[in-house]
């Protein structure tokens, strides 16, 4: 069941060429927050997909995205002057709008018509959901697809971004391994009572995987509490994020996992309401300890400051509650790359197999010249009512297979899932958050 080296290195490399890179590329990718980029402020290098770019925005606002290296003799681009239409290089002043094309070369004679025959590597961008999302692929770019997280007003949502020291794919895999939330996350004082001695009770879960034209929906079932089920949605959704149930059904969770390149990734976190604003500060005080970088403050240098002590008696990772810490301990754990030559799979990485196989067959198709899934280019088809981000809690007695394909049922109908069961006298409710926490 684990993977060759080959089918390892054709998932998870990121550069222009490879198997995945290329495939990746079908697709927006973040490339920075906006918050990063403000209207005046410096040009940003960066690292995505393991190309070295700058981003930009022009005296007009709109945002470029450059190769770093300037054309002429490779000077660094970042460092270079927003004016005259464009940025213009530091060197000896050759000027690139967003498009790549050249408008001046100082140095050159007048008349001369050289500049007409160099372009600068661009990449489109397109602000969207509180991030600038670039278009690295071939061909026209598609269209932003129309997620809710990328569509409601910006007081609905939060995002930040966390620097993640290992590969992309790793890291979203986590995403929708269901057996590692009641274990890796577990946090004692929530789960009633003293902690087990010595290892924690048998994880309880069951759940399905099935294959979606956008991607994989697990659906999921664990027990809280004795007679209680709470059944949930999460999602891998092509080609690299997962969407999560929030606190409440009012919105959700995406962690999207841009690589910087094969052994780095940027973790874009949002958190979104459909029907009313963020409190900023409210998320943040749920959230990691981040620096000014995007760097947890608990990370691989100083061990994640495990406490064994905090093991013993409040939690079972000992580097306090934050959900985005346990994540990085664990993934950025199993290599800069993880050597799936070298695992063993079990039942319950069903969802990670499927989701491995639905990559492989994505990059298949790029390979032989057809589209990518999941590529839109019909804005009557940019709407995706069968992506549904759901958890609600049943009594033990409810069926909750069939309650969760009514539940999809209804949103493919353009009504609220919530409103599944809720006249049927069952005690069906949408997701208590006793905590006000913020799920990740
Ligand atoms: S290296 Fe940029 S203008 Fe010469
Ligand atoms: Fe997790």
């Amino acid at each position: 069941m684990s993977l060759t080296q080959e089918e390892n290195d054709t998932l998870t490399r990121v550069g222009p060429g490879t198997p995945a890179g290329e495939m990746l590329r079908r697709y927006w990718q973040p490339a920075a927050l906006i918050e990063e980029l403000p209207t005046g402020g410096a040009p940003l290098p960066i690292r995505l997909l393991g190309e070295d770019l700058v981003l930009f925005r022009d005296e007009q606002g709109y945002p470029g995205l450059l190769g770093i290296h300037c054309s002429h003799r490779g000077a660094d681009l970042s460092y270079g002057r927003v004016e005259d239409g464009g940025l213009r290089c530091i060197y000896h002043g050759w000027l690139y709008d967003i498009a790549g094309r050249c408008l001046e070369q100082p140095g050159e004679p007048p008349g001369s018509s050289f500049h007409k025959r160099v372009r600068q590597r661009a990449y489109p961008c397109r602000e969207a959901g509180g991030m600038i999302l670039a278009y690295m692929g071939p061909d026209e770019p598609p269209l932003v697809p129309a997620y809710e997280f990328l569509t409601v007003a910006d007081e609905q949502r939060y995002n930040s971004k966390i620097f993640q020291e290992c590969n992309y794919l790793q890291a979203n895999e986590g995403n929708l391994d269901p057996v590692h939330v009641p274990f890796l996350h577990r946090i004692y004082a929530r789960h009633n009572g003293p902690p087990p001695s010595p290892a924690p009770q048998r994880v309880d879960i069951t759940f399905d995987v099935e294959m979606t034209d956008w991607g994989v929906r697990l659906t999921r079932m664990d027990h809280p509490e004795p007679g209680v089920s709470h059944a949930r949605f999460t999602n891998f959704v092509f080609p690299n994020f997962s969407a999560i149930p929030a606190g409440s059904n009012d919105g959700y969770t995406v962690n999207w996992h841009v690589p910087i390149d094969d052994e780095h990734h940027w973790k874009y976190v949002t958190v979104f309401r459909r029907d009313g604003p963020v409190d900023p500060e409210a998320v943040r005080r749920n959230r990691a300890d981040l620096t000014d970088g995007y760097r947890l403050r608990r990370n691989r240098g100083n061990r994640y400051g495990q406490d064994r002590e905090e093991m013993r008696t409040k939690t079972l990772l000992g580097i306090g509650t934050d959900f985005q810490d346990h994540d990085a301990l664990a993934t950025e754990g199993e290599g800069a790359i993880q050597d799936r030559t070298q695992e063993h799979l079990a039942s319950s990485d069903r969802a990670v197999v499927m989701i491995r196989h639905q990559l492989m067959q994505a990059i298949r198709q790029v390979q032989s010249g057809g589209e990518a899934p999941h590529v839109v280019r019909d804005p009557a088809a940019n709407h995706f009512p069968s992506l549904v981000v759901f958890g609600t809690t049943l009594p033990e007695s409810a069926d909750w297979r069939q309650h969760m394909r009514e539940v999809i049922a209804a949103s493919e109908r353009g009504e609220d899932p919530a409103s599944v069961g809720a006249d049927s006298g069952e005690g069906m409710h949408p997701m208590p958050n006793p905590s006000g926490r913020v799920w990740k």
